[in-house]
C-alpha cells in the first residue's frame, strides 16, 4: 500500500519533533514524513531522536512559515508529488503587559501563528482538493478558546486560527478533506524558552503601573505552577494526533487533556461577568494551583 505522505511544520523541537519521530518510526511504515523547520542547522536534535533509523520514512526540509517562497520550495521537493496529511504546528508565544509590546513583536506572532498557518494551508490546498482527500491537523491551544491575561496577542492569534479552521472545515468536508484542531494546554517543550517574554527586570516595565506589575508577577507564578504541576509530555499530545490521524471520521476538535474543557464550558454557560471573574480567580488567586 502507498505510504501516507505527511508534512509537519515546526519540527526543530517540541510537539512537531515528537510527532515526526513517532510517525517516521511507525512499525508498519505507514507514513512518509516530511519534517520541516525554518532553520536546518537545528536538525541534529531530530536526527538524534531518530537514532539513524528510518531514513526511508523521513526527509527534513527547510520551511519558514512566514516566507511564502520557502513554503512553495518545500512543497515542490515532495517526491511523491502529493500530500495526505498536513500538520500546521509551528508557533510562538508572546507574554507580557500589552502596553510594552512593540508593533514588530505583535506582527511577528500574528505572522507565524495565524498567517503562517493560513499560507501553509493555501499552498497545499489546491492539490488536496484535486485529490479529493486529505487531512489538515492544526496544533491549537486552549489559549485559542479562552483569553489569558498578558497573552493578548498570542490568544488573538490562536483564536483567529480557530476561526480560519472552522470556516475551512465546513467547506472542505465537500472535498473529503478533514480539518482537526488538536487543542493543547501546557506542554513540556521549548515553547517557554522560545517565547518572547517580558522579564520582570526589563526596563520596558518602568512605564507600566504598579498594579499591572503586581498582577503580572502573580500571573508568572501561576504560569510556573501550571507548567510544573499540569504540563503534559509531547508523547501525550502525539497520541491525540495519532487518534485523529487513524480515525476514519476524525473530530473537528480534540482536547489533549480534560483540564481546559471546564473553563471553555464556563464561557458558554456563563457568558457574562461571572466567567471573567472566575478566570481572574483561577489565575490571580495567590494559592498554589
Ligand atoms: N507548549 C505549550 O505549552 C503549548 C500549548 C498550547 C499550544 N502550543 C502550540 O504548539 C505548537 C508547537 O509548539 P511547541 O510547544 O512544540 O513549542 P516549541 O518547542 O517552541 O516548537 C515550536 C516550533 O515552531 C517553530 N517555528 C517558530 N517560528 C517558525 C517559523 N516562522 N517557521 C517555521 N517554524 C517556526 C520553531 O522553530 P525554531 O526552533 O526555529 O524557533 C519550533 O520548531 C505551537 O503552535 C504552540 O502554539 C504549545
Amino acid at each position: 500500500m502507498d505510504k501516507k505522505v505527511v508534512l509537519i511544520t515546526g519540527c526543530s523541537s517540541g510537539i512537531g519533533l515528537s510527532l515526526a519521530v513517532r510517525l517516521a518510526s511507525d512499525p508498519d511504515k505507514t507514513f512518509k514524513v516530511y519534517a520541516t523547520m525554518r532553520n536546518l542547522s537545528k536538525k541534529e536534535r531530530l536526527l538524534e531522536s531518530m537514532k539513524g533509523l528510518h531514513r526511508d520514512t523521513l526527509d527534513i526540509l527547510q520551511m519558514d512559515v512566514t516566507d511564502r517562497q520557502s513554503i512553495l520550495d518545500a512543497r515542490d521537493r515532495i517526491v511523491e508529488k502529493r500530500i495526505n496529511i498536513l500538520v500546521c504546528n509551528a508557533g510562538v508565544g508572546l507574554m507580557g503587559p500589552l502596553e510594552v509590546q512593540s508593533l514588530n513583536s505583535m506582527r511577528h506572532i500574528l505572522e507565524v501563528n495565524l498567517l503562517g498557518t493560513i499560507q501553509t494551508i493555501q499552498a497545499f490546498l489546491p492539490k488536496m482538493k484535486a485529490q479529493s482527500q486529505g487531512r489538515i491537523l492544526v496544533t491549537g491551544s486552549t489559549g485559542g478558546l479562552h483569553g489569558l491575561p498578558f497573552n493578548e496577542v498570542y490568544c488573538a492569534s490562536k483564536f483567529a486560527v480557530e476561526g480560519a479552521c472552522e470556516s475551512l472545515a465546513i467547506l472542505l468536508q465537500h472535498f473529503n478533506i478533514h480539518v482537526s484542531l488538536i487543542e493543547c494546554g501546557p506542554v513540556n517543550t521549548d515553547f517557554l524558552v522560545n517565547l518572547q517574554k517580558t522579564e520582570l527586570g526589563d526596563t520596558s516595565l518602568q512605564q507600566v503601573d504598579t498594579q499591572t506589575l503586581r498582577l503580572y508577577e502573580k500571573y508568572l507564578q501561576h504560569c510556573r505552577s501550571v507548567f510544573q504541576n499540569a504540563a503534559q509530555d509531547t508523547e501525550d499530545i502525539v497520541k491525540v494526533f495519532l487518534d485523529a490521524i487513524q480515525s476514519p471520521s476524525p473530530a473537528f476538535r480534540y482536547f489533549t487533556s480534560t483540564t481546559g474543557a471546564p473553563v471553555t464550558q464556563l464561557k458558554v454557560t456563563e457568558p457574562d461577568e461571572s466567567y471573567i471573574s472566575a478566570m481572574s480567580k483561577i489565575i490571580f488567586s495567590t494559592e498554589e494551583q
